[in-house]
């Protein structure tokens, strides 16, 4: 029997086991697991970046089932069947990756346009104006709409549990239930805020979206206060009635469960993977690479993302050396940056931003041969993040807003040794699990600065003492425990007859 108190790997699987073989079980995101790419006239696979593969993977690779996604790599369509498949991961299959092929058009409208330039900012309070442009949500539709035949088209007239992922397919579950109204029990987990009503009104397009994501049987946010935005939003847009004891919205005879599923990560498998030999060696060479012997390491992770507050972060370490001038030479803060949606022209100003900020900082607190900060840019594979983890004493995370942020519970997992802290923004969805770390408000730089220095200086017993509770929390709220709670609840739903 699954136990409901610690879930892992072997009770995850044991759920689907259970109770979901006679069924497909389908997940649909935006971005792809795996990345197929030419390098050197040889194709290379890559691990997909960012939150939403860290989460799944691990649950695509102990549950099976198909895996729907767009194509994102130049290779892709060599290593797959004429329907778009291929088994992944690639040294080891044990799931199906199915590419929806997308226009350049499509790719731009949907995933440029409207999710990043519409939806992205419109969700997360990091004063950046969306912009609706009308041609971006007709391929937003559009593109919905593709992803809904491509997965039709595979279940045929099977039963099937749907997992959709994201801001990305808002309209997926209508599409969907539309083409198979008997066939599918359909779950959606938005993976970023949910935005209070005042901000969420000026989207045109606000009904389509809430009548969108009303067509799941079960919604997901990471923390009960996007649900009850949520909740505000389709009271005041939308006729149905809400029960707001059970967390229910019912329109037009669909009823949908509103959930919080604070997300995670495969806390056993990276603390394993931390341990490797494999690890351990390419920590040695970034020592090498990047002259760290000498200096106490700082690290900042994240994508070059305007919510992620990189620039404030940058500032809170020019001011920590305007107070503290003592720490020349003493650190580098290691700033690893994975360029992201750059033809979006936010982005590339921000990349520039950054890229001065860094030579302004440098220029002025450098002494011979001691730079404060480094930026790496490479795309850094699995491994390598997990061996920066272990470079650093104090991980600096700055989030102007973030829904979860799965960096600081990686870093936190990668760190068996105990010697290491974390500065993190209270608004990021992380910092109502993790209360042990040193709490900062980005856009205070006075206060960001202090809360480094203060970190700094905890005793070995302190750092132990916090990062020792934060295991545990995230050891326990493991991401073999969030599916488990969502696939459990999907599970309670009967398909119609
Ligand atoms: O949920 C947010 C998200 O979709 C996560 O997967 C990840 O943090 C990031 O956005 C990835 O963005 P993109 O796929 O646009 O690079």
């Amino acid at each position: 029997m699954v136990s409901l108190n610690m879930w892992t790997k072997d009770s995850l699987q044991e759920l689907i086991k259970e109770k979901m073989t006679d069924y497909l079980f389908v997940v649909v995101s935006n971005r792809q697991p795996y990345i197929y790419k030419f390098k050197k006239g040889k194709i290379e696979s890559l691990r997909g970046a960012g939150g939403v593969i860290s989460a799944l993977d691990p649950v695509m690779q102990a549950c099976g089932g198909l895996w729907v996604a767009n194509s994102g790599g130049d290779a892709d369509r060599r290593v797959c069947d004429r329907k778009g498949k291929v088994g992944v991961p690639p040294n080891n299959p044990n799931y199906t990756l199915k590419w929806v092929w997308l226009t350049k058009e499509e790719e731009k409208g949907y995933y440029y346009g409207y999710s990043n330039e519409a939806l992205w900012p419109l969700c997360h309070m990091a004063f950046h104006r969306p912009i609706f442009r009308k041609d971006d949500w007709e391929h937003y539709k559009t593109v919905n709409e593709k992803f809904a035949r491509s997965i039709i088209e595979e279940i045929g007239n099977r039963k099937a549990f749907i997992w959709i992922q994201d801001y990305h397919l808002a309209l997926l579950a209508k599409y969907l239930k539309r083409l198979a109204p008997k066939q599918l029990i359909v779950a959606q987990f938005w993976h970023i805020p949910w935005p209070s009503y005042e901000t969420f009104r000026i989207c045109p397009q606000r009904k389509e979206i809430l009548e969108g994501l009303l067509s799941n049987d079960l919604l997901g946010f990471h923390i009960r206060y996007h649900c009850d935005n949520f909740l505000d939003a389709v009271d005041r847009e939308l006729e149905s009635k809400i029960d707001r004891e059970r967390f229910m919205v019912t329109r037009a005879k669909q009823h949908t469960l509103i959930r919080p599923y604070p997300i995670s990560i495969d806390f056993e498998g990276i603390n394993h993977i931390a341990q490797s030999q494999e690890v351990k060696t390419i920590k040695k060479n970034l020592v090498q690479e990047f002259d760290l012997k000498k200096y106490r390491v700082l690290l900042g992770i994240d994508r070059i993302d305007y919510t992620k507050g990189i620039p404030e972060r940058l500032l809170a370490i020019d001011r920590l050396l305007e107070k503290h001038p003592e720490l020349k030479e003493k650190f580098v803060f290691l700033q690893m940056g994975q360029i992201s949606r750059i033809h979006i022209p936010k982005y590339k100003q921000l990349n520039d931003e950054i890229n001065a900020l860094v030579e302004e900082i440098n220029w002025k607190h450098s002494t011979d041969g001691w730079n404060p900060i480094i930026l790496v840019r490479r795309h850094l594979s699995f491994k390598e993040v997990i061996a920066f983890y272990k470079l650093g004493e104090l991980c600096v995370i700055s989030s102007l807003h973030d829904g979860m942020n799965l960096v600081v519970k990686e870093f936190i997992a990668a760190r068996r040794d105990k010697k290491a802290m974390l500065v993190l923004s209270q608004f990021t969805g992380a910092a109502r699990e993790l209360t042990d770390a040193v709490l900062i408000n980005p856009y205070d730089r006075e206060q960001t600065s202090d809360a480094i220095w203060k970190a700094l200086n905890f005793t070995d017993d302190e750092k132990k003492k916090r990062i020792t509770k934060m295991r545990q929390v995230i050891k326990h709220n493991n991401i073999y425990r969030w599916a488990g709670k969502v696939l459990s609840e999907l599970l309670k739903f009967d398909f119609k007859e």
